[in-house]
């Protein structure tokens, strides 16, 4: 066993093998690679200019630091369990690069600044790619809700059939949920970007270091204005975990509706080849894997969440090594998220087809409609309540009868109500029941035409 080399003298014996597996973070934190060396790069640049460092000592940094980079995306620098983790690994490197010069680059900063520096430029560069990544779903709902604003399907409360509605309506729907996940990154954003590095351990340096010169080399907004709460928060990563949890939600429901449209029962949608699978046993069957797999992963990611809640809640100030459980729970969470839009993308784009036929029969097969009798009495002085139970009773004659609505001839109407002309059947027609909700942000055909306008409006923002 040998001694571990980073740690200071007053080591007298080796780490047991096993402890130094379970300590290391190298295995999941090399991931951080890039950030790690971006940071280090701001950090040596601001040593020089502040003259902890000469400027000749700078350079050597910077480029060693670079070429270290080189190496990496080439393949030629694979560190190992014994560097324990990403921030060890690049200064041992990098001192074997450029010799004594690289013993100084860890002046005036601590591991525990740094890994809150790299997190945050990771989950930063993160965010950007999955509001990305948002909007490109988002415009995929448009591309398919534009030419659909008259197709009807079900609407349902309870998971029964209630009002029919346009299809571009319920696309938007989930254009809106999808918006709010955009704002909501970009709010966490926010709080992502700020610049722990120079909290060094837990209270600040005895160097003159220059946090604002760093961060502004590393593009952050702001600084952290206090060291122990630098260097001990994580509040941007749960902040994160819970809008990538409510992304998930939202992925999940619209999954859920696929995975029963695609159904026999359902019939609404079918799915192509490209995204849906074969049973290894019934030859009839095509599963429906994509939306099962995103409405599954869902769970994990509401696991990552909990998991840091209950990593921080009891965690005194400041640095505790609980705090390296942060890195696999932001990693998954953000290739889980990453993963599920780009499936769930493709999914729409190319892998399912509306099933026209079943759709119109849909709408037209129910008393989905019924509202609309009501509707129709009350607009002819009949109190709304009075004409609801009225056609509670029709719906019940209906249904002994073995009738729809619409099969209802004119005396069976006027012996309902005298009320009751021959626009009752123009009134029940399923596409005059959908363009007639034409209230603010309801299914009428003119309100989802602008809600569509609207839609693309902000997506070209
Ligand atoms: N690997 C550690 C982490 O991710 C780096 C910080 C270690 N700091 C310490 N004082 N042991 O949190």
């Amino acid at each position: 066993m040998t001694k571990q080399q980073t740690w200071s003298q007053r080591f007298e014996s080796a780490l047991h093998p096993a402890i130094v597996r379970f300590n290391a973070s190298i295995g999941f934190d090399i991931e951080l690679i890039e950030y790690d060396l971006s940071g280090s790069v701001a950090h040596a640049k601001m040593l020089a200019k502040t003259g902890i460092i000469s400027n000749a000592e700078g350079e050597q940094l910077v480029n060693g630091l670079e070429q270290i980079r080189l190496e990496y995306q080439q393949g030629l620098f694979v560190p190992g369990i014994d560097s324990e983790d990403v921030h060890f690994a690049v200064e041992k490197r990098l001192t074997e690069i450029v010799g004594d010069a690289g013993k100084k680059l860890h002046t005036a900063r601590s591991r525990n600044d740094q890994a809150g520096t790299d997190t945050r430029l990771y989950l930063r560069e993160k965010i950007a790619q999955i509001r990305e990544q948002l909007r490109e779903f988002q415009g995929v709902l448009l591309d398919i809700a534009e030419p659909n604003v008259e197709t009807l399907i079900p609407g349902y409360t309870h998971l029964q059939r209630a009002q029919p509605i346009s299809l571009a309506h319920y696309l938007l729907a989930y254009f809106e949920m999808s918006d709010r996940d955009w704002e909501r990154l970009g709010d966490v954003s926010k709080r992502v970007n700020i610049s722990p590095l120079g909290c060094s351990a837990l209270a600040g340096t005895t160097f003159p270091i220059d946090r604002h010169y760093t961060a502004e080399l590393l593009h952050f907004d702001k600084v952290y204005a206090n060291s122990l709460d630098g260097v001990s928060d994580r509040d941007f990563a749960i902040e994160f975990l819970a809008a990538a949890s409510l992304i998930m939600v939202h992925l999940s429901r619209l999954s859920e509706e696929m995975i029963l449209w695609s159904s026999h029962e359902f019939g609404f949608i079918s799915l192509k080849d490209s995204c849906a699978t074969g049973s290894s046993i019934m030859p009839q069957k095509k599963n429906p894997d994509v939306p099962e797999l995103v409405r599954g992963k869902a769970g994990r990611v509401f696991g990552h969440l909990q998991a840091m809640l209950v990593v921080m809640k009891g965690l005194p100030l400041a640095y505790n090594k609980d705090l390296q459980e942060d890195k696999e729970a932001l990693f998954d969470g953000v290739k889980t998220v990453q993963a599920c839009l780009e499936a769930m993308t493709i999914l729409l784009r190319e892998g399912i087809a509306f099933q026209g036929d079943r759709l119109a029969a849909a709408v037209t097969e129910d008393f989905s409609n019924a509202t609309d009798v009501a509707d129709y009495l009350a607009t002819k002085g009949v109190p709304f309540r009075e004409a609801y139970n009225l056609v509670g009773k029709v719906v019940k004659t209906c249904l002994l009868g073995g009738k729809l609505l619409k099969d209802l001839t004119l005396e069976e109407w006027k012996e309902l109500h005298p009320a009751f002309e021959t626009d009752i059947y123009g009134a029940i027609a399923p596409q005059q029941v959908v363009a007639a909700r034409n209230s603010y942000g309801g299914t009428g055909f003119d309100q989802v035409r602008k809600s569509l306008i609207a839609a693309r409006d902000r997506l070209s923002d």
